[in-house]
């Protein structure tokens, strides 16, 4: 079985951290978002694995992707965003005769991918489709099942949704359903949906099935969802300080990375600080993610993604359900208001009480 994941969007509703770079390639846990998905299928045996891109995104993607053993790696581009069901008719030739799988390159599965592929190898089916049940489905993928488990019916984004089962980003098809692409039209909005494209292979008499997701489920798609994704991730650390700690406290489940500093700091866990990293009195409070090469220095920061190279200093304020963008620099100079909740895309300069 092969792999698709489409990562070829311009993440709008991440601006202003995707003006610089493609939304798979942002941090959650200290690994870019896409790197969490291709290790996700290759724990479920997935060796081949096509990633679409654009020409804008291509290169931070295979960048960021580059060092991830174990897989096979194409890209393919899509030269406009013109929804999904384009995205994975661009595969058709790469995928050939396969069975293959369609992954959303910014979709977290607590439990991976594997028993959505085991639902789809061990039964004589046309697609399996990983299924969530949310509060209100209105912005999803939406399903409604028969007594036996079998999807009659889907729908994209509707007004009134006849369920509340939300189809989540992993999707297992036939090669067959290459043929139902091609002969796709355009949805309302200009699109080829692949909501519209499984629709008519239940039409066609194709056997389309749900596997509820187990385990917690996470879209990207928000600052927020970043955020909240970091923290799940986070809440399974193993501890680990192989890095320089002198006159600092750790708490709960910390990670120091070999090549990464902590002096005279408080570091309540989960708490990860990569490589290279210097955290000089200050405080870390759970849910925090430093990068690489990272500095805070007498600044205090909780439940936060920090990016690589970033610098916060000298802030007397506690930044929190802050994403500090690369290189992006916060530095105080004196009395600042109590609380700040930042987005910071990368390389912003951010200076308090000057
Ligand atoms: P999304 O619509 O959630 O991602 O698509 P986006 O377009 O990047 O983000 P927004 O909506 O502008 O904020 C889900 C996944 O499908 C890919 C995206 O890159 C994302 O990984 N995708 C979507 C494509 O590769 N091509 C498309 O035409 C559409």
């Amino acid at each position: 079985m092969k792999a698709i994941i489409p990562a070829a969007g311009f993440g709008t509703r991440l601006r202003p951290l995707t003006y610089a770079r493609p939304k798979p390639v942002l941090p959650v846990a200290n690994k870019p978002i896409i790197c969490h998905a291709v290790q996700n299928l290759a724990a479920a045996g997935i060796r081949e694995i096509a990633i679409i891109v654009s020409s804008v995104t291509r290169k931070a993607i295979e960048g960021a992707v580059s060092d991830l053993e174990g897989v096979q790696i194409a890209y393919i581009e899509q030269p406009e965003m013109l929804g999904l069901g384009d995205a994975v008719r661009r595969a058709r030739d790469w995928v050939g005769e396969s069975d293959f799988c369609v992954y959303l390159g910014d979709n977290l599965f607590e439990h991976g991918v594997t028993s959505f592929l085991d639902a789809f190898r061990s039964r004589p089916v046309d697609a399996v489709l990983a299924l969530v049940e949310v509060p209100d489905a209105r912005a999803f993928g939406v399903a409604v099942l028969d007594d036996q488990g079998r999807i009659t019916q889907l729908l994209e984004k509707p007004k009134c949704p006849p369920s509340n089962l939300a189809v989540a980003g992993v999707y297992c098809f036939k090669s067959s359903l290459f043929g139902i692409l091609e002969a796709l039209p355009p949805s309302a909005r200009g699109e080829y949906e692949i909501t519209d494209a499984i629709q008519r292979l239940i039409e066609d008499g194709g056997q389309v099935i749900g596997q509820r997701v187990v385990g917690w489920w996470k879209d990207t798609g928000r600052p927020l969802d970043l955020i909240e994704t970091n923290r799940l991730l986070l809440e399974r650390l193993e501890p680990c300080v192989l890095g320089e700690v002198t006159g600092s406290r750790l708490a709960g489940r910390v990670v120091v990375e070999p090549g990464a500093e902590v002096h005279g700091s408080v570091i309540m866990g989960p708490v990860t600080i990569a490589s290279g990293a210097r955290i000089e009195n200050a405080y870390l409070g759970p849910f925090t993610s430093v990068g690489r090469g990272s500095v805070i220095r007498n600044a205090e920061v909780e439940y936060s993604v920090i990016d690589e190279e970033a610098e916060i200093c000298d802030v007397n304020v506690r930044l929190q359900e802050c994403l500090i963008g690369l290189r992006a620099r916060i530095v105080g100079h004196g009395e600042v208001p109590k609380v700040h909740r930042l987005i910071l895309s990368d390389t912003s300069v951010l200076e308090f009480g000057c």
